[in-house]
Parts: structure tokens; sequence; C-alpha cells
């Protein structure tokens, strides 16, 4: 098993640290190594929330900078300024379903921000002498590999990849110029692969919080197609660990998939999250909660079965996910009933017309 370096303090830039798991991270981040200086760096996009990290806005070691990774010079500029040692970049465009409806903000975030980023940290890397404890992580999706029948074999690091949506495209794009950088030019960078993530800090949009609100609302809950594709969830907390050990311990030029050993159908998800809303939450509109499930239009090239083959990081880095659904999405439905001021904001008049031009074609 490779060693742990995580007695140097280090100087981390996190992209898109306002958005969900990237926020998980740097709380995690920031509770683990109290000693290290963090840089969040987000444009505060719809998926975006500053408010998240009010909690740490005070801290010394602690800066929130409101800026674009497209943005060259801002970049250029803080890598030297916090003489940054490492970027850990979960910036992205990140919703499959806004891809369909407009994929050139995904090309621009995805694939020109992160060349915007490798290019500065190259740069920055040889003035600096080309250390080698520099890390840049590079967040991605196991949507790159494309989607599996029932029995094949969950995605390994050897898949090829065979993405399917603008949004997985993009992804793809992305890792193929991280990849490229440390075959070339010998960058420090790491790959990672996860599967869905769920957890606090969710945006409404996505399935896990969309039908937790739409259920206290009681709004249906809209179940694409025949409910049968498969998810292998994933706890962001679990997924936020694995990071660590990724930076800390992990081979530079490789990749490593993080999986939650959980895979699920969409429409058993869906009932687990009625079931136990019905438990926890005392007034809920409609009850039992199932009563508002509605099958509606499929997704337009809609993947059939994502699973992770997650043995590679648990044999190289000793990492394995903790959390099974039951646990994981009970401790998610207690943080969506106790935080309402979080999410009722979000759901904003933009939110509303996303949803209405998302939705509308599908409830047919
Ligand atoms: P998110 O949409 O919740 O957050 C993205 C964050 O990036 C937001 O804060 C947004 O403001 C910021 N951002 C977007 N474009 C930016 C830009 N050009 N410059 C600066 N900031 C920008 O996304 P997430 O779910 O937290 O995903 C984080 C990363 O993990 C993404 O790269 C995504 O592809 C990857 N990923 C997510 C999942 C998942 O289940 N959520 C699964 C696999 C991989
Ligand atoms: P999502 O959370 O959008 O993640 P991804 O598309 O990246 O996997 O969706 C998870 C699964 O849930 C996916 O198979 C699509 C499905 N889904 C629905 O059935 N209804 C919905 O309203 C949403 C948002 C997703």
């Amino acid at each position: 098993m490779a060693e742990i370096d995580s007695e140097r303090a280090r100087r981390i830039i996190i992209t898109g640290g306002a958005g969900f798991i990237g926020s998980n991270f740097v709380h995690h981040w920031s509770k683990k190594y109290p000693k290290d200086r963090i840089v969040v760096l987000d444009s505060l996009t719809y998926a975006g929330n500053r408010a998240t990290l009010e909690d740490l806005e005070n801290l010394e070691n602690f800066r929130f900078v409101h800026g674009d990774i497209c943005d060259r010079p801002l970049v250029d500029q803080l890598l030297k300024q916090e003489n940054i040692d490492s970027i850990a970049h979960f910036a992205a465009q990140s919703h499959v379903d806004r891809s369909i409806l407009g994929p050139g903000a995904f090309v621009e975030a995805n694939v020109v921000g992160t060349f915007t980023l490798l290019e500065s940290f190259r740069q920055y890397w040889l003035e600096s002498g080309q250390p080698k404890h520099y890390r840049f992580l590079h967040i991605s999706t196991d949507e790159v590999y494309g989607s599996l029948g029932p029995s094949d074999p969950p995605f390994s690091e050897s898949t090829a990849y065979s993405p399917n949506s603008p949004y997985s495209a993009s992804k793809a794009g992305s890792d193929h110029l991280a990849r490229a950088y440390y075959h070339t030019y010998a960058l420090p960078t790491i790959i990672t692969n996860c599967s869905n993530n769920y957890g606090p800090f969710h945006f409404p949009e996505k399935l896990i919080p969309l039908m937790i609100i739409n259920i206290l609302q009681g709004k249906p809950l809209p179940i694409y197609g025949d409910g049968q594709n498969v998810r292998d969830w994933l706890y962001v907390k679990d997924h936020c660990q694995a990071l660590d050990f990724v930076i800390h311990s992990g081979t530079p030029g490789q990749t490593y998939n993080v999986g939650g050993n959980n895979e699920v159908k969409n429409i058993d998800l869906v009932y687990l999250i009625c079931r136990l809303m019905d438990e926890l939450s005392e007034d809920l509109p409609v009850k039992p909660a199932e009563n508002l499930i509605t099958f509606v239009k499929d997704r337009p090239g809609h993947d059939r079965r994502y699973a992770i083959d997650a043995s590679k990081i648990r044999q190289e880095l000793g990492w394995i996910p903790e959390t099974t659904v039951a646990e994981g999405i009970r401790e998610t439905i207690l943080w969506y009933l106790e935080n309402q001021k979080w999410w009722r904001p979000l759901l904003s008049a933009d939110y509303q017309a996303y949803y209405q031009a998302s939705y509308d074609q599908k409830f047919i």
C-alpha cells in the first residue's frame, strides 16, 4: 500500500468549492487539516452557494475568491500570490439534463476551464522548479465510460471511454487533457472517476434532493422511463475521504475509480426515499409519499446502468466506502428536514424556469 504523506501542510486551491461535492470537501479538509491554506475559487453559477461555506469565512486559513476558472490572469495570480502546491478541481457544469438543454456552457466550463487551469498550473510548476509534491487532482465521473448492460462487469480504470451525453463528453475531454498533461509534460495530475454522489448541500435539481423536496411540497415525483436504470450511489463524505487519500498518497499519472458499492435501481431508491419520508416527516401533504410517483418520458440518451469497480483504490490506498444506501439516505433526509433554510431559497424563479423547461415536455 502507498505511503501516506499527510504530515506536509498544504496550500490548496479548491475549484467549485461552493458546489455540492466541493463544499463537502472544503469542510472535510478544513476540519482535518486546520493548518492547511484553503483558497476556494468559484464563479457562483446557479449551483454555487457561498452560504454553504459561511461557517469557514472567518478562519484565518480560508479565503473565498469569486472568479472563473476560465480567467487565466486570475488563476496565474492566485497560484503565485497564495504559493499554492495543490489544486483539487471540482468546478464544472454537472447536470445531464441541463447539458441536453444547452451544451455550450459545458464545453466552456468543463473543457476550456480545465485546460486553462492545467496551462496555468504547468507554467507555475515549471517556474517553481517542478516540486515533486505538487498535485493537480481532477475530479471526474463514471459517466465517461458510457452505459453498462445488466450483466456487464463494472467500470474499471481500463474501461474504454464512451460518453453519451454532452455532460459526459465534456468531462471526457477534460479527463483526456489532464491525462495528456502528465504524459506530455510530467505535470503531476491525478484523475478520479466517481459514481453518483449524494448527501448534504446537494442542489435540488438532482434525483435524491428533488424527490425529498417534491415530497415535502406534495409535487409529483418524476421517474424517467421505466425506472429500471441503475446507479452506484456514493455518500459524499466517503467520497471526500477517498479524495483525501488520493491527494496525499495517490500516484501522479494514475486514475482511481471511486464507487459506493451500492447499485440501486432508480425506482427502488425512490420507494426507499418515500418510506423514510413517511417515517421521518410528521406532516406530509400526501401520505404515503409513494402516491406521488409518476412515470414520465425518458431522458434522451439515458444511460441504463453505471457500476464502479473500486478495487484499485482499495488495494493501493486502503480506501473503502463505509456508508450503505439505507444509512446514507436516512442521514440525507434528516439533513434536508433540518436545513430548510439552506435549500428553500434555491427554489428561485430561475430554478422554476429550468424545471418547467426540463419537465413540461416529460409529463405527457
Ligand atoms: P455542482 O454543480 O454542485 O457544483 C459545481 C460548482 O462549480 C459550483 O459551485 C459552480 O458555481 C462552480 N463552477 C461552475 N463553473 C465554474 C467556472 N467556470 N469557474 C468557477 N467555478 C465554476 O457539482 P458537483 O456535483 O459538486 O460536482 C463536482 C465535480 O464532481 C464536477 O466536476 C462533476 O463533474 C464531478 N462529479 C459529480 C458527481 C455527482 O454525483 N454530483 C458524480 C461524479 C462526478
Ligand atoms: P441525476 O441525479 O440527474 O444523476 P445522473 O444523471 O448524473 O446519473 O439522475 C440520477 C438518475 O435518476 C438517472 O438515471 C436519471 C434519473 N432521474 C429521474 O428518474 N427523475 C428525475 O427527475 C431526475 C433528476 C433523475
